[in-house]
C-alpha cells in the first residue's frame, strides 16, 4: 500500500501548495486503489489525495474500505482533512486503520473512529417508515 501511495504522491499535481499527498485504499476485496491530490488555479476546487483514491474504488465497483495508507514528505504526519475523514466514514467502519506515512514508513496509526468520532454516516439518515 505504501509503494502504490508513493507512487501515487509523485504524480500529485500541486503546483500551489507544494504539499504533495498521496494515498491508498485497501477494499474488502484486498484490491488497492491508489490517488494524489490534484490541485487547481481556483484553489477551493482542489481535490485531496484520499478521494481521488476513493473515486477510483467506486469507479471499480467496490464499496467497503478495510484499510488506508496516507503519505507525505513533511516532518509531521499528515493527519486527514476533515473532509476526508467524512468521505471514509461513507465506506468504511469506525474500526480500520489509518496508516499516516512519510516516505520511509509509516509515523502514526489510528482507528477512523479514533479521527472522526460520533461521525454522521448513512446510519444517521435512517428514517422511522
Ligand atoms: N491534502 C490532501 O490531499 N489530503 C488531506 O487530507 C489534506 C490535504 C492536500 C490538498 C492540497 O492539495 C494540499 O494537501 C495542501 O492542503
Amino acid at each position: 500500500m505504501l509503494d502504490l501511495a508513493r507512487q501515487a504522491l509523485a504524480n500529485a499535481h500541486a503546483p500551489y501548495s507544494r504539499f504533495r499527498v498521496g494515498a491508498c485504499v485497501r477494499s474488502a476485496s484486498g484490491q488497492l486503489y491508489a490517488g494524489c491530490n490534484v490541485e487547481n488555479a481556483s484553489y477551493p476546487v482542489t481535490q485531496c489525495a484520499e478521494a481521488t483514491a476513493i473515486g477510483a474504488m467506486v469507479a471499480a465497483g467496490e464499496r467497503q474500505i478495510v484499510e488506508v495508507v496516507i503519505v507525505t514528505e513533511g516532518a509531521e504526519p499528515c493527519p486527514p482533512c476533515g473532509r476526508c475523514r467524512q468521505q471514509l466514514a461513507e465506506f468504511a467502519t469506525a474500526t480500520i486503520r489509518v496508516h499516516l506515512c512519510g516516505p520511509e514508513g509509516v509515523r502514526l496509526t489510528a482507528t477512523l473512529g479514533e479521527l472522526l468520532p460520533m461521525a454522521f454516516g448513512p446510519k444517521t439518515l435512517n428514517r422511522p417508515s
